[in-house]
C-alpha cells in the first residue's frame, strides 16, 4: 500500500514537473483540410505532433503553426513513395507514437471514375494513395505505436465506402476506401496480441478542399473543424469492442 502511495506521489510530482513526456501523433497529409485541423487541435491539447505532408516548403499554414509551436514538427512524408516513408520511418526509429492517423487521400477525378470512361492511370493513383499508402505507413510506424502509452492507428474512410449504401459514382474512391478497410482490419487482428488497437474513422461531410475541387454542391454537414473534434474524442475513447464497425465523427457508427 506504501509502495502504492509513493508511486502515485512521484508520478503526481512527474507530471506536475512537466517530466511526464506528452502523448505523440503523427498525421499524414497534413498540410491542409482535416489534416491540417487535426494538427492545430492535438497541438493546442499540448500533444506532440509530428505532422507530414508531401511539400513542407509550401505547406504555408502548418509551417506558421509549427514556428509558434515547439511541440509540432514539420516533416516530409508522401505516402506512395516508399523511400519518403522509409526515411521518416528510420528518422523516428525507436520513438513512440502513440496514435497515427491515416488522413492523407485522394479523391481523383471524378469523371474518369465512372462506367463507360474508365482510365487506368487514376485508378492505379488512387489505390496507391488511399489504400497502399495507408499499409505502407501503418507498417513503418506498426512498432512505434506498439511501444506507446495509447497505441492507436486510425485510417480516415467515408460514408461513400460503406458497400451496404453504394450508390453511383465515384467508383475507385468508393473501392479505395472499401479496400483500405479491410487491410487496416487485418492489421488490427495481426496487432491485436501487441496491444495495438486499428480503428476506422469517418469526419462525415466536412468542409475541406477535397470538396470543393470537386464541385461538391449538396449539403455541407460540417466544418472542418467540427468533425476532427468529433473524430478525435472518438479516437480518444477507441476500444477494441468498438472497432467492428466504422465510426463517424459524431460517435455513430455506420455499415461497411
Ligand atoms: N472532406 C470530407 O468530407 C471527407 C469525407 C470522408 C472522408 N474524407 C477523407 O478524409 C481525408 C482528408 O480529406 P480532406 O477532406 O482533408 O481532403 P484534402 O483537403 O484534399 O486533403 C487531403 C490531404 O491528403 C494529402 N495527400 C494526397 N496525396 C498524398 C500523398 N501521396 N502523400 C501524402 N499526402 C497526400 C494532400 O496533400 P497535397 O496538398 O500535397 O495534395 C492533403 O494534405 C481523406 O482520406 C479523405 O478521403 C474526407
Amino acid at each position: 500500500m506504501k509502495r502504492l502511495m509513493a508511486a502515485a506521489v512521484l508520478a503526481a510530482g512527474l507530471a506536475a514537473s512537466g517530466a511526464v513526456q506528452a502523448a505523440t501523433v503523427l498525421i499524414t497529409g497534413s498540410n491542409r483540410g482535416l489534416g491540417l485541423e487535426f494538427a492545430k487541435q492535438y497541438a493546442a491539447q499540448g500533444w506532440t505532433v509530428i505532422a507530414t505532408t508531401r511539400k513542407p516548403a509550401e505547406a504555408k499554414e502548418l509551417n506558421e503553426l509549427a514556428a509558434k509551436n515547439k511541440s509540432v514538427m514539420v516533416e516530409r512524408l508522401d505516402v506512395t513513395d516508399l523511400d519518403s516513408i522509409k526515411a521518416l520511418a528510420t528518422k523516428y526509429k525507436g520513438k513512440s507514437v502513440d496514435v497515427l492517423i491515416n488522413n492523407a487521400g485522394i479523391l481523383g477525378d471524378v469523371p474518369k471514375q465512372s462506367f463507360g470512361n474508365l482510365d487506368r492511370d487514376l485508378f492505379r493513383q488512387v489505390m496507391d494513395t488511399n489504400v497502399f499508402g495507408a499499409f505502407a505507413v501503418s507498417e513503418a510506424f506498426r512498432e512505434n505505436v506498439a511501444a506507446s502509452e495509447q497505441k492507436k492507428i486510425v485510417a480516415l474512410t467515408s460514408l461513400l465506402g460503406s458497400i451496404t449504401t453504394a450508390g453511383p459514382g465515384h467508383t475507385y474512391y468508393k473501392a479505395s476506401k472499401a479496400a483500405m478497410t479491410m487491410g487496416l482490419r487485418v492489421l488490427g487482428s495481426e496487432s491485436r496480441k501487441q496491444g495495438v488497437i486499428v480503428g476506422i474513422i469517418a469526419p462525415g461531410v466536412a468542409d475541406t478542399d477535397m470538396l470543393k475541387e470537386f464541385g461538391y454542391k449538396g449539403p455541407l454537414t460540417v466544418s472542418a473543424t467540427t468533425a476532427v473534434e468529433g473524430m478525435i474524442k472518438v479516437i480518444a475513447g477507441l476500444t477494441p469492442e468498438m472497432v467492428k464497425k466504422p465510426i463517424n465523427y459524431d460517435g455513430k457508427s455506420f455499415e461497411w
